[in-house]
């Protein structure tokens, strides 16, 4: 299971039922021996999220919600969707901590109880950390994911279903990436910090304007094992190159 490579599609506040009618093609990729080791997860707005689970059903694509509320039961919170109702859904996995949800008032604390809420219902969790631009220019990158995920990991226990995305905020739909060495840095020192949290090897995910050009690119990037990937997978034209350019 090592080999997985992850392909997340974060479609944001983007997708109308009509969206559903360019994923076959996807669906047939997915089913081919050559793409066995790629995790399709799709995040539709949750609007979409039943349409998206009957579309994937019999494949080995994955649907997911793009957050949920930190209690996990029913709840009088209007406008809010618990990991509970996730599951009864049959979504898998959560998103949790991106940083668009970050800026709009999302603390660490909140991202914490969260996930102690999506990992109490066996909702596997993306988990978002990555640095403004104002803080790499400050270089205090380092300290930046020690406090997200030190604070965001808080008394977890089991780490079997949590994932790392590394999404440099500065990068995230600015077509903007950053170099090569940069970037392993950043994954080393991720890693050596989880390393202190557990023995388990989480797995990290690189997330910020990764297209059908880059890929190429990034897929050699030590460490990484696999892309959350924004604007460009609502085209599913592009999101399918993306996967056969990193196995091919
Ligand atoms: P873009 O690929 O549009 O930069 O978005 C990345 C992202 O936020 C994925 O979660």
């Amino acid at each position: 299971m090592t080999n997985n490579i992850y392909f997340i599609a974060n479609w944001k506040m983007y997708g109308s039922a009509s969206s559903l009618n360019y994923l076959n093609k996807l669906i047939n990729l997915s089913k081919l021996k050559k793409y066995r080791n790629a995790k399709i997860i799709y995040f539709p707005p949750f609007t979409l999220i039943q349409s998206f689970i009957n579309k994937f059903k019999n494949t080995k694509i994955h649907v997911g919600g793009q957050n949920c509320h930190h209690i996990e039961d029913y709840g009088s919170f209007t406008g809010s969707i618990s990991s509970k109702m996730l599951k009864e859904l049959g979504c898998k996995y959560v998103i949790l901590g991106h940083s668009e949800n970050r800026i709009a008032g999302e603390t660490d604390e909140d991202i914490n109880k969260k996930i102690h809420s999506a990992l109490n219902k066996n909702l596997k969790v993306i988990f978002c950390i990555g640095e403004t631009l104002k803080e790499k220019r400050k270089k205090i990158t380092f300290s930046v994911l020690k406090r997200q995920i030190n604070k965001g990991l808080k008394s977890i226990k089991n780490f079997n279903n949590i994932l790392i995305a590394y999404e440099p905020v500065w990068s995230i739909g600015t077509g903007v990436i950053p170099k090569d060495k940069e970037l392993e840095f950043n994954v080393s020192k991720i890693k050596r910090i989880i390393s202190k949290k557990t023995r388990y090897k989480l797995p990290i995910l690189y997330g910020g304007s990764v297209n059908n050009k880059n890929i190429s690119n990034l897929k050699n990037i030590m460490g990484i094992k696999g892309f959350l990937v924004g604007s460009a997978s609502q085209s599913s034209k592009k999101f399918i190159d993306i996967i056969k350019k990193t196995i091919n």
